[in-house]
């Protein structure tokens, strides 16, 4: 029997009371547009969706006309339901407040629209990521204050992959479960539950033309990588970068790996290139409810006290035993 992703949120609700109603609505309404998304990936060239906008965003970046497609569509989705206050995108400099001609509720939404945005015009796997808070002060006007939570705070994340499959990734905080998109029916299916990264593994995933910015900790980890069984490791390692967080992340939690998107010297006063609020600390607790583990070379990303909306953060995340190797091997050279 195929069990849609409304049921499972119905049944999960009933058995352990941890998605009530408004949130099941989120969750339902950014798989929605998910959905949507998805279909404008899939049309390509034909849906004229590929290619830049020809404008920037708060970090810089040259937008492409996906990424604003992507965004415009979880805003506009999201906003008349009633079960939200504001979001908050990589897109937008500013959060979006729910407009007056709607209710507000009390949930906050945080979105990658478009992960990946480099590998759009290639048809390689990109993705939505999102992350959801709850507003702390239900009697004030939202501000960005209210999105500045640490991510053990979360109350859902997850991402959704424009892959061979559409893969819908969801965590509540009780594990990890995983929906295919059936694009005739139109509607998300479980397909995983209870999904486990394998502790050990001999797979890496870092983007190894910036090896020479990194700092020390980071080349001694990829070295011994790289020296497979002649080296400390004793077993050779495999490397993968999709150049999308989103699939890097996905292969982890389906076969294991560490996946590292260290700070380096080409910009040395970033923490580093990804962000933290709506890229590092979903991905970080979907990665923990699965059992890895995910650092930023000091601390937990999930206990890191956010100052800004778009701050940026070093990433270190995948199998538990590797995590803890490199957030020694950095421990290590700051004590020394
Ligand atoms: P985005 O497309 O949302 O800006 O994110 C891209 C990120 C991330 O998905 C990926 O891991 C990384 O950038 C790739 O960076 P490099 O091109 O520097 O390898
Ligand atoms: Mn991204
Ligand atoms: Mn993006």
């Amino acid at each position: 029997m195929k069990v849609s992703l409304t049921r499972y949120l119905v049944e999960q609700q009933r058995a352990k009371g941890n998605i009530p109603p408004q949130l099941r609505l989120l969750i339902e309404v950014v798989a929605r547009s998910c959905k949507s998304i998805s279909r404008a990936v899939n049309q390509g060239a034909l849906g004229g969706v590929l290619g830049s906008a020809g404008s920037e965003n708060v970090q810089g970046e040259v937008q492409k006309k996906l990424d604003i497609i992507a965004n415009e569509e979880l805003i506009q989705a999201n906003e008349w339901g009633g079960h939200l206050a504001a979001m908050a995108s990589e897109e937008m400099d500013d959060i979006h407040v729910v407009p007056n001609r709607y209710p507000q509720g009390e949930y906050l939404l945080l979105f990658d629209p478009l992960d990946g945005s480099s590998n759009i015009d290639v048809n390689v796997s990109i993705g939505t990521i999102f992350s959801v808070l709850k507003k702390t002060t239900p009697a004030s006007d939202v501000t960005t204050q209210d999105f500045l939570q640490a991510g053990r705070q979360q109350v859902a994340a997850g991402y959704c992959v424009y892959g061979p499959q559409t893969t819908l990734v969801l965590t509540v905080g009780d594990g990890v479960c995983m929906f295919t998109l059936d694009k005739e029916e139109g509607a998300f299916f479980l397909t995983q539950e209870n999904v486990q990264i394998p502790t050990e593994t001999q797979e890496f995933a870092i983007n190894m033309s910036n090896m020479r910015h990194w700092d020390a900790p980071v080349k001694r980890y990829v070295n011994e990588c790289l020296a497979g069984t002649e080296g400390v490791r004793g077993k050779n390692f495999n490397m993968r970068w999709i150049a999308s967080m989103v699939a890097d992340v996905h292969r982890i939690l389906m076969r294991g790996g560490i996946f590292m998107y260290p700070w380096d010297k080409r910009e040395p006063n970033k923490p580093g290139k990804l962000r933290l609020m709506y890229e590092a600390n979903p991905m970080s607790w979907l990665v923990e409810q699965a059992g890895g583990a995910s650092s930023n070379g000091q601390q937990a990303i999930l206990d890191i006290q956010p100052k800004g909306l778009h701050e940026r953060v070093s990433v270190i995340l995948g199998s538990k035993s590797e995590v803890d190797r490199v957030t020694q091997y950095h421990l290590n050279t700051h004590h020394s």
